[in-house]
């Protein structure tokens, strides 16, 4: 007959065997979840990477020269495409905040931001150079002004984006890249965009402390996912 501790142990050991099948059954339904989102996620897509490319440089054409006026043509165009119940846009074409990461620094003015989009546009009138980062989206970058330079190790040769032209990163690529002198484009991400923004944060702490850009980004990012989260747009 077992002695009562005996029982004591054989039980707590089933607990535990329990607990652990319960911990893999969670992760693997949290794996699963994450794969099945993963895999239906271009179902929330509203723009699309070849009208984005044709509208650029559309707007090229119709303001040579003059980037605001680029701008102001990328805008007027997709507020007229995309009805306001199906993606919402900010059109304040006065909203730029500094942007600072992967040691390049820049400016941008959010046209959209969801979870599974945004489209920006970046750029700097000096020029800049740095790491793009490790994206968890697609990001087709379109040149609206000057020049965009980029190598992966191993090229000797630079890759040369210039007005007009899409400087595709496929989800995991990573570059260096320097926008040369002056240059302005209009991005656009694809993907998941939650996990890319900690790298749009992090030098806010470890360098500039520019809290205020830091507390305009956040700000501004949160209101726009929102505004569509509030719509049904992921
Ligand atoms: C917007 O731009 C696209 C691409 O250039 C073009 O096909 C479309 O006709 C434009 N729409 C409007 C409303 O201007
Ligand atoms: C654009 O500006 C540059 C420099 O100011 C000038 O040389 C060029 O002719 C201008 N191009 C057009 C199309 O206005």
């Amino acid at each position: 007959m077992p002695s009562k501790v005996q029982e004591k142990k054989s039980e707590s050991s089933r607990q535990a065997r329990m607990t652990t099948a319960t911990g893999f059954l969670i992760i693997f339904l949290l794996v699963a979840g994450l794969r099945w989102l993963d895999n239906i996620k271009d179902r929330w897509y509203v723009f699309d990477p070849m009208s984005l490319h044709e509208l650029s440089q559309n707007a090229i054409a119709a303001s040579p020269n003059n980037t605001a006026g680029m701008i102001e043509h990328i805008v007027a165009n997709l507020t007229a495409t995309y009805p306001s119940t199906q993606i919402k846009l900010n059109t304040d074409t006065s909203e730029w905040m500094f942007n600072v990461a992967g040691g390049a620094m820049g400016a941008m003015y959010i046209i959209h931001a969801s979870i599974t989009e945004y489209l920006i546009i970046f750029g700097t009138p000096l020029g800049t150079e740095g790491h793009t980062g490790v994206h968890t989206a697609d990001d087709y970058f379109n040149i609206l002004v000057g020049e965009e330079w980029a190598f992966t190790p191993g090229a000797l040769e630079m890759e040369r984006y210039t007005p007009g032209s899409v400087h595709l990163m496929p989800r995991g690529v990573v570059k260096q890249y320097k926008m040369h002198k002056g240059c302005f484009a209009l991005e656009y991400a694809r993907g998941w965009i939650p996990p890319m923004l900690p790298f749009g944060a992090t030098q806010v702490f470890t360098s500039t402390l520019d809290f205020r850009s830091f507390f305009r980004t956040a700000r501004i990012t949160g209101r726009e996912i929102l505004r569509n989260i509030l719509i049904g747009k992921i």
